[in-house]
């Protein structure tokens, strides 16, 4: 059953007008005390030759109650349609309970490749926390994507190739001691790779050096090669113990340098098109004609660079996975980088470049530190982590002193809390991290959440043995209850506008919103208080149950964990 169909039908009837005209007019009130649907009259004014507000009352009187629909007002141009809310309760939380976790879920993509590209850190650099933002969109995405229905695989597009590979290498045979890096593999990198730059600044006769190892290292050279593997090799590791703690896991790792032997090819190609012109010993494509700077393809020594790499990796996911989809979630300081390679794959007339695109974030600002690798002041992911985690377990500690499984609960709140306020806005607002705001169970938080699912656990654990699947829902149609009923029956489209617009914080408001409406209705309607009478309880119940369920499906949809008590 579908409510506003229903309306639709009916209006097209009253009317005669166009159904579809009908149903596309149909707007939700902005105050629930207006009803649940209305429809605009005005459009109707000039055929009619009638003033709206007369329009609205006439039609309002043809309405007569039925099973659907409770009453049709006029207010204003407006005819305002409120739905019997028992049946619509009914309706809703048996086609919650039957869905289950697949409530909110389409087939919109059934058939459709979606790409997602995410994280992908740059070898022997610390994880930081931009990489963090990459992570909790990407780790979101897919699961949005695969509720829709789409084949949905997520990229790891490591930074493991490139000139700074040279600059270790010379940091390593100068300075590098192998027991003390595997003992704390980045940090020590990080440490040489830092001391390579000081020092190049007295002996710029370094940066030759580099320059030569890293030439050494694309023609294949054994003990380079062994190097830089040994590099990514632990960097790896340290990559993944962050991917664990947050339960993210990645299709492919191929990286930059996986494409290194695919570039060739592009620069023939780009070449054969007459796209590629010199300047200053360099081969580029010229991108004037859309006011933007040209795209190097090859350096004037002849080496391949990032954007180059890019396309390579873009003509390969074509032809790899032939996607409907390919989206790069990378910070927005890279956004002339996308246009650029964007722009190139279109002169290419690669007609699947439109399907390809940046999805950007802004930046997050830790009070008091700096964000960058060259002077080896950075934040730690991990310490992060482990920081939300620590935190999480002292509350618990002083609010739940003989909770069980304090370990899980405060691992999954403390991993929940981060990911939750990397979606809190829309994905181009940069972040002030503030411990106080992520782990606040009363404000916008994901514990704010999680407490709200595990409070209704909590009720259906005490419930046991009362039988609410034949709930009589008009039993529970006070206005807390039937606008909780409301936000379960919308999931679906938080969950399209959020594939439609890349922005898991649709999803991050939806389920805000819903546990909200829920926290209003236990605190509002008792459940298992002696004086509600059975009726009333098991209409409630049925009400807590779905509405756990899809919270529990919503908080999944962000990659964040729910526990069962807390
Ligand atoms: N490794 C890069 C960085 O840390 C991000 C890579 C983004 N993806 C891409 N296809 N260029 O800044």
């Amino acid at each position: 059953m579908n409510f506003k169909e229903y309306v639709a039908d009916k209006i097209t009837e009253a009317t005669g007008l166009d159904r579809n005209t009908v149903e596309s007019a149909l707007e939700t009130p902005p105050d629930e005390k207006m009803g649940d649907l209305a429809f605009p009259c005005f459009p109707l004014a000039k055929v009619m030759r009638k003033a709206p507000p007369l329009i609205a009352k006439e039609l309002a009187e043809k309405f007569t109650s039925d099973k659907y629909i409770d009453r049709a007002e006029a207010a204003g141009g407006y005819l305002n349609f409120f739905f019997n809310r028992a049946e619509f309760e009914k309706e809703t939380v048996n086609a919650v309970m039957s869905a289950g976790e697949a409530w909110g879920s389409s087939e919109l993509g059934v058939g459709k490749t979606v790409l997602v590209e995410y994280s992908s850190p740059n070898i022997a650099k610390p994880f930081h926390i931009g990489h963090l933002f990459s992570t909790a969109v990407g780790k979101s995405l897919p699961r949005i994507y695969k509720h829709l229905g789409y084949n949905v695989q997520s990229l790891n597009h490591l930074g493991d190739w490139g000139t700074q590979f040279g600059k270790l290498i010379s940091a390593y045979k100068r300075w590098g001691d192998k027991d003390v890096i595997d003992k704390d593999p980045i940090k020590e990198l990080l440490k040489i790779y830092v001391k390579f730059h000081e020092e190049a600044k007295e002996h710029p006769e370094l940066e030759d050096e580099a320059r030569e190892y890293f030439k050494k290292l694309e023609d294949g050279d054994k003990e380079t090669t062994d190097l830089w593997k040994y590099f990514r090799d632990i960097s790896l590791v340290e990559f993944k113990r962050v991917y664990d703690m947050l339960g993210v896991k990645f299709d492919s790792y191929n990286g930059e340098a996986f494409y290194s032997d695919k570039m060739q090819e592009v620069v023939d190609i780009l070449d054969e098109k007459g796209l590629l012109t010199e300047s200053e010993g360099a081969k580029v494509v010229d991108l004037s004609e859309l006011n933007i700077p040209p795209c190097i393809i090859l350096k004037s020594d002849g080496a391949t660079i990032y954007a180059t790499r890019d396309i390579a990796a873009a003509l390969y996911r074509h032809r790899t996975y032939d996607f409907d989809k390919n989206i790069y979630v990378v910070g927005t300081p890279q956004v002339l980088h996308f246009k650029q390679i964007f722009a190139v794959m279109e002169k290419a007339d690669w007609d699947w470049s439109k399907n390809c695109s940046h999805i950007g974030f802004g930046l997050v600002k830790l009070p008091g530190k700096n964000m960058s690798t060259r002077n080896g002041d950075v934040v730690f992911l991990e310490e992060v982590l482990n920081e939300s985690i620590e935190k999480t377990r002292a509350i618990i500690e002083t609010n739940s002193p003989s909770m069980e499984n304090k370990d899980e609960v405060a691992k999954k709140i403390g991993i929940g809390a981060i990911l939750y306020t990397f979606l809190k806005n829309s994905r181009e607002k940069d972040i002030i991290f503030s411990w106080d705001t992520m782990l606040d169970f009363e404000g916008e938080s994901a514990p704010y959440c999680q407490y709200g699912y595990a409070r209704g656990r909590s009720i259906l654990r005490r419930a046991e043995g009362i039988d609410y699947s034949d709930a009589d829902l008009s039993k529970a149609v006070s206005d807390e209850e039937y606008a909780l009923v409301k936000q379960l029956y919308s999931f679906g489209d938080a969950v399209k506008d959020a594939a439609d617009k890349n922005e898991p914080f649709y999803i991050n408001r939806y389920v805000t919103n819903l546990t909200k409406a829920f926290n209003k209705f236990y605190n509002t309607n008792p459940i298992l208080k002696d004086d509600v009478d059975e009726e009333t309880k098991k209409a409630r119940l049925a009400i807590v149950d779905a509405s756990t369920r899809v919270i529990k499906t919503a908080l999944g949809l962000l990659g964040i964990e729910t526990v069962e008590s807390m």
